[in-house]
């Protein structure tokens, strides 16, 4: 029998065989043996026991049996998909990043949109902060910005990671797969982290149950560094700003679609690429100097606070087109490692510290998820520009040095020599003045937690507004822990009367919890975030 070209054929026990000839190439073992029968293994007899000789039998199951990976610790759930980032504003004047001289000039980039807290079998619409990843292959290297649809984050300091992350996945004891916020443990410790509170109302707000990937903004949060061929160093927040606006569901449409359709967000991605619809983002930078972070309210190393857009106007200067789906979700989208360190000569850090914590983090959490130091040998994760260094050996390595040197200073000439640094074009750190003395108190002024979460939420429309009322209402009736509820909302309390007694009532409350006394005083009267100046345009 035959289907289309493919020569069919039964086996003893009625198995399909189906030959290799023409177009269809034959099946091989991994070193390339050709493989006369995929479907019996080798035994002494038709009744026989199986034979340890059968190699292809023995490479089949020993593969599949390694076939998993760990998943990522956090931001297990993703879909990525690949494209092209072209500038349309030269930033020379602030940056000697070679991407960003010339405009009109394009180079691929590689994004993985995720949720956080699911594991990788999790459902898309969680109420969840989502990440942003994009990787730039540049010609001076790998450029990763590794943001979020929010722009603030819950902590301030990487040292506190572990401490949210273990507090929003399952609880040990129990582990019911928690997709979503609404247990009391993350309520715990968020009610003990005031500085988690901004982020809180992002997460209960429409932001975090985007229509889908196309539809989100994407934030770098941490003020990073531009520095420019004259060595002159000016602030930077990154955005990302997608063409077709901001959209959301709501709860009940939600918890539908989950059940209905859990991979809502990665289908639409796939479908709208393949169907020539290219989902696309603006790059926007945020610009400024030393005299603006000594003026602004807030430490412009806190990355639970943002910069409104009112005080410093996002400018636009490139756009990310995505407009390839993967040809294999495992070898790219899983492979994908993303790192704030990958920065190119012309972008550096500032001492964030929860920028510093990354920075140790991703390339630590890697080398165990992809087995061992040679991860960047993964095409999804090899630079596409030229490459030379002098590291070799250890697991699967791939691209280990050619010739005789592995070792620099040396004195083999020429090509022989291998590659050889260069001042002028390598990375160079901007030289920030550092002094002080070895302490773990943190900056005063990372003490106001409330300011921006009220001005978030005043930000929001009538209905937005309703909408984090409920959200809140919903995720603390979940908590079974009085006194956690009423922590959460005396929190409330300094953010917004309404809101607070909103959730108070809601929640059965015998009036309003007291207010923790904030360490500093919460202000008013500040600029309109960013969210309504996006309804603004
Ligand atoms: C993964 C964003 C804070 C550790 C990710 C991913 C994103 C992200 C987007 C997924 C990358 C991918 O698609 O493969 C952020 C943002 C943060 C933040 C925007 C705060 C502004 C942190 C901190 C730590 C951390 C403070 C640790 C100190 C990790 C780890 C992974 C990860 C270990 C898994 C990486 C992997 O297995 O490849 N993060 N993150 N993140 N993040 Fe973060």
């Amino acid at each position: 029998a035959t289907i289309g070209t493919e020569r069919i054929t039964r086996g003893t026990g009625g198995e399909t065989h189906q030959g290799a000839g023409g177009d269809v190439p034959i099946l091989t073992t991994q070193q390339g043996a050709p493989v006369a029968d995929d479907q019996n293994s080798l035994k002494a007899g038709a009744r026989g026991p199986v034979l340890l000789e059968d190699f292809h039998f023995r490479e089949k199951i020993f593969h599949f049996d390694h076939e998993r990976i760990p998943e990522r610790v956090v931001h297990a759930r993703g879909y990525g998909a690949h494209g092209f980032f072209e500038l349309t504003d030269s930033l020379s004047d602030v940056t000697r990043a070679d991407v960003l001289q010339r405009p009109g000039e394009r180079v691929p980039a590689f994004v993985r949109f995720s949720t956080v807290a699911g594991s990788k079998g999790s459902f898309d619409l969680a109420r969840d902060v989502r990440g942003f990843a994009v990787k730039l292959y540049t010609k001076e290297g790998n450029w990763d910005i590794v943001g979020n649809n929010i722009p603030v984050f819950f902590i301030q300091d990487a040292i506190k990671f572990p401490d949210v992350i273990h507090s929003v996945k399952p609880e040990p004891d129990r582990d019911f797969p928690q997709a979503q916020s609404a247990h009391d443990n993350f309520w715990d410790f968020i009610s003990l982290s005031p500085e988690s509170v901004n982020m809180a109302l992002w997460v209960m707000s429409d932001r975090a149950l985007p229509r889908s990937f196309r539809f989100m903004e994407g934030f770098g949060v941490h003020t990073f560094r531009l520095v420019n061929a004259a060595g002159r160093s000016t602030f930077v927040k990154f955005h990302w700003k997608p063409k077709m606006g901001l959209q959301s569901v709501v709860w009940n449409e939600a918890v539908k679609i989950n059940g209905a359709d859990p991979d809502f967000h990665r289908r639409d991605l796939w479908d709208a690429i393949g169907a020539g619809s290219f989902p696309e983002w603006e790059l926007g930078v945020q610009l400024f100097d030393d005299d603006f972070a000594d003026s602004f309210d807030f430490d412009v190393l806190d990355p639970t606070k943002l910069i409104p857009e009112e005080l410093v106007p996002v400018r636009r200067v490139g756009r990310l087109v995505l407009d390839r789906v993967v040809d294999n979700f495992f070898a790219e989208t899983e492979q994908v490692a993303f790192c704030t360190q990958n920065i190119v000569p012309g972008v550096d850090f500032t001492n964030d510290p929860l920028l510093q914590g990354r920075n140790f983090s991703y390339l630590d959490t890697q080398v165990k998820r992809l087995g061992g130091p040679n991860f960047t040998h993964i095409p999804i994760n090899a630079p596409k520009c030229p490459f030379h260094h002098f590291q070799q050996d250890g697991h699967m390595a791939m691209h280990n040095p050619k010739g005789r040197a592995n070792y620099e200073p040396n004195s083999w000439g020429g090509a022989q020599g291998g590659p050889r640094e260069d001042a002028a074009r390598g990375f160079t750190s901007f030289p920030a003045h550092e002094d002080g003395v070895k302490t773990r108190v943190r900056s005063e002024l990372f003490a106001d937690h409330y300011s921006q979460a009220r001005q978030f939420y005043l930000s929001q429309t009538a209905t937005e507004q309703v909408h984090i009322q409920q959200a809140f209402t919903f995720e603390l009736s979940k908590v079974e822990t009085l006194a956690i509820r009423q922590r959460m909302v005396g929190h409330l309390v300094h953010v917004d009367l309404e809101l607070a007694t909103a959730v108070a009532e809601g929640l059965g409350l015998d009036g309003l919890p007291e207010a923790p006394a904030p360490a500093r005083p919460v202000l008013d009267g500040l600029p309109p975030s960013p969210a309504l100046s996006i309804l603004k345009n």
